[in-house]
């Protein structure tokens, strides 16, 4: 069993407004006050129009923010509507989420990812990468080979591999409820682990669980090893529940 849950990353997706901001007032107070949350790592990943009101807002906490994806392209230019990851650091945004499934449901390829991170990394941010199968591919039982495929391309001659975190985020299980068993779940972050030390050299590797992550299934998901975190979706734009799910993987 594991207790090296550290990671608890929020992912807005295209939701939230200023009037937003409010709720985070409840985390930064408990990351604050409470013991155990001092020693963990939170992250707020809100749509890029709020990316800077969050900084501000978190600049005196020990909260850090994320964007939730960036262009491929590290230089300035003309590509109307795209965000690059110059701009992102440019904020004191320290963290990027790329690869997400639903970019990649977006036609986002593991060759064009791969450049998103080099952009990213060149950018001094951290890198949090998905990766995920699709249920049919788990039905053929092909999770193992999708995901190591994903790895191989997504860092294809990545150097600086301290710096990126992987979130498995099984694709049938973000926002529908449905979680992988317990035993499933622990042999296929195994696998990642394995295949992250000794094919892409990571010397420590950090992976995280995304899809479907609630208060509810915490108690369950907070057992399996091989975790070092969650990314959580629907659940974090709920301050009570982000906090309840933090709070529950403590006890
Ligand atoms: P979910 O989303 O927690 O709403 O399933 C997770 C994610 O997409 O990162």
């Amino acid at each position: 069993m594991t207790n090296k849950l550290k990671y608890f990353v929020a992912n807005w997706k295209m939701y939230g407004h200023l009037k937003s901001l409010k709720s985070l007032d409840k985390v930064v107070k408990f990351q604050k006050k409470n013991k155990k949350a001092k020693k963990i790592k939170i992250v707020y990943c809100p749509p890029f129009t709020l990316l800077y009101p969050f900084v501000q807002k978190l600049k005196n906490s020990n909260i850090k923010t994320g964007a939730q994806n960036c262009s491929f392209e590290s230089k300035y230019g003309p590509p109307t509507g795209s965000i690059n990851a110059k701009m992102i650091k440019s904020l004191k945004c320290e963290y990027v989420i790329i690869g997400h499934s639903e970019k990649r449901a977006k036609g986002e390829s593991d060759q064009i990812i791969n450049k998103k991170i080099q952009s990213a990394l060149k950018n001094k941010l951290k890198v949090i990468l998905c990766i995920g199968e699709t249920l049919s591919q788990r039905k053929k039982r092909k999770t193992k080979k999708i995901l190591f495929n994903q790895l191989n391309r997504c860092l294809k001659k990545i150097e600086n591999k301290n710096k990126i975190i992987v979130a498995y985020e099984p694709i049938w299980s973000i926002g529908s409820g449905l979680i992988p068993k317990s035993k499933d779940l622990e042999k296929t972050l195994n696998h990642i682990e394995i295949f992250l030390i000794n094919k892409m050299r990571f010397k420590n590797p950090i992976i995280l669980y995304g899809g479907s992550v609630n208060p509810k299934n915490i108690m369950l998901l907070k057992k399996v090893s091989y975790l070092d975190g969650f990314l959580i979706g629907g659940a974090s734009q709920n301050s009570n529940k982000f906090i309840d799910i933090i709070k529950k993987t403590f006890n």
